[in-house]
């Protein structure tokens, strides 16, 4: 088949690790995807930046829009991030000029994913977001794919790579939050601000994802309840440890016997037997519960370029196969509210 030439628009640690991927497998994807994936133009800030990879004869353009435009473009990859701004305003250029999308923006799907998706449904256009949660773990294609004939009772898990690096390496190490931060940083975890992370949003984002695919309904991010891992102090894990537990940034959808949603994402103690306490480092862990398949528990590195990037390329490949999933798998609902956290039980 024909060669399908990408445009990336920002060339942060997901950007660059995708250019690599691409280059370093490409006899396989291309045999995967039936025909050869090319990068032809980039979009980011800083022309000069050394990125470690190699961008001589690929298209620059100073405009990211400018890569809907390029008629050499057939799929437009927002690797920029952020809820607002040029990251939005690209997703949907490109979608309204009928341009397939592949994005890792939670944050952008979690607030906007609705609006988003009735954009892609109306230009009958791809909208693909596998990198937006859990890295490398395919999330997206489990709850919509793996687990279309099922009915989901709960979907969550551990969902940010840094908090569950820095808790982990706190119990370890005992060193402080801030130099383990800034090691989460360089090893390119962390988010552009790091209080996304530690602060929960990051999570939360993912969650909200997730929610939306698994019960088939998006959800109002602003109604989830959020709690960042900042006042977790070496001591409270000492003390967890002593009583045989572990402190995990954990987040849970589920739904209510009223058939509503609750959600939250917040700091837990899980008693250490259990097989998701002892996800650590930078994996993230993605757990469902679904009438017929049961409990499931995946887990996997959930930051870095290496795993960021294969769910990237993953999606690109699903759209060089023609093999893409209508968005949110059925006709457009209205975003709903979670039940607030005194509704919790259990
Ligand atoms: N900052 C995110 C994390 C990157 O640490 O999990 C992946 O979304």
């Amino acid at each position: 088949g024909q060669t399908l030439h990408l445009g990336i628009a920002g060339l942060g640690t997901v950007g660059a690790g995708v250019v690599r991927l691409l280059r370093e497998n490409a006899q396989a994807i291309t045999a995967r995807a039936g025909r050869a994936i090319e990068v032809v133009a980039v979009s980011a800030r800083d022309r000069t930046r050394d990125r470690g990879v190699d961008l001589e004869g690929l298209t620059w353009h100073d405009d990211p829009l400018a890569l809907v435009s390029d008629p050499q473009v057939d799929v437009v990859l927002e690797l920029i991030g952020g809820a607002e701004g040029t990251a939005r305003g690209l997703v949907e250029a490109a979608l309204k000029a009928r341009k397939p999308v592949v994005t890792a923006n939670k944050a952008l799907l979690a607030i906007h994913g609705a609006e988003l998706s009735a954009h892609a449904r109306e230009n009958a256009t791809p909208l693909l977001f596998e990198a937006s949660v859990a890295g490398g773990i395919p999330a997206i294609k489990l709850v919509r794919e793996g687990l279309a004939a099922d009915r989901l009772l709960k979907v969550g898990g551990i969902l940010n790579g840094t908090c569950n690096y820095i808790l982990t390496a706190m119990r370890e190490s005992g060193r402080s939050f801030d130099a383990i931060l800034n090691e989460a940083q360089a090893l390119g975890y962390a988010e552009a601000d790091p209080s996304t992370d530690v602060d929960g949003w990051d999570a939360a984002h993912k969650l909200a994802i997730l929610a939306g695919l698994a019960f088939g309904q998006p959800v109002r991010f602003d109604s989830l309840h959020v709690e960042g891992i900042r006042n977790i102090a070496a001591c409270d894990q000492a003390f967890a440890r002593e009583m045989g537990y572990r402190i995990k940034l954990l987040g849970l959808a589920r739904r209510t016997e009223e058939d509503g949603i609750e959600a939250w994402m917040r700091p837990c103690m899980i008693p250490h037997s259990a097989p998701i306490a002892n996800v650590d480092g930078v994996f993230n862990a993605v757990s469902t519960e679904g009438s017929f398949s049961g409990p499931m528990l995946i887990e996997g590195r959930g930051a870095g370029a290496g795993p960021t990037a294969s769910a990237v390329v993953a999606d690109v490949i699903d759209l060089a196969r023609g093999t893409t999933l209508p968005v949110w798998g059925m006709a457009p609902k209205a975003a709903i509210s979670c039940a607030p956290r005194t509704a919790l039980r259990g």
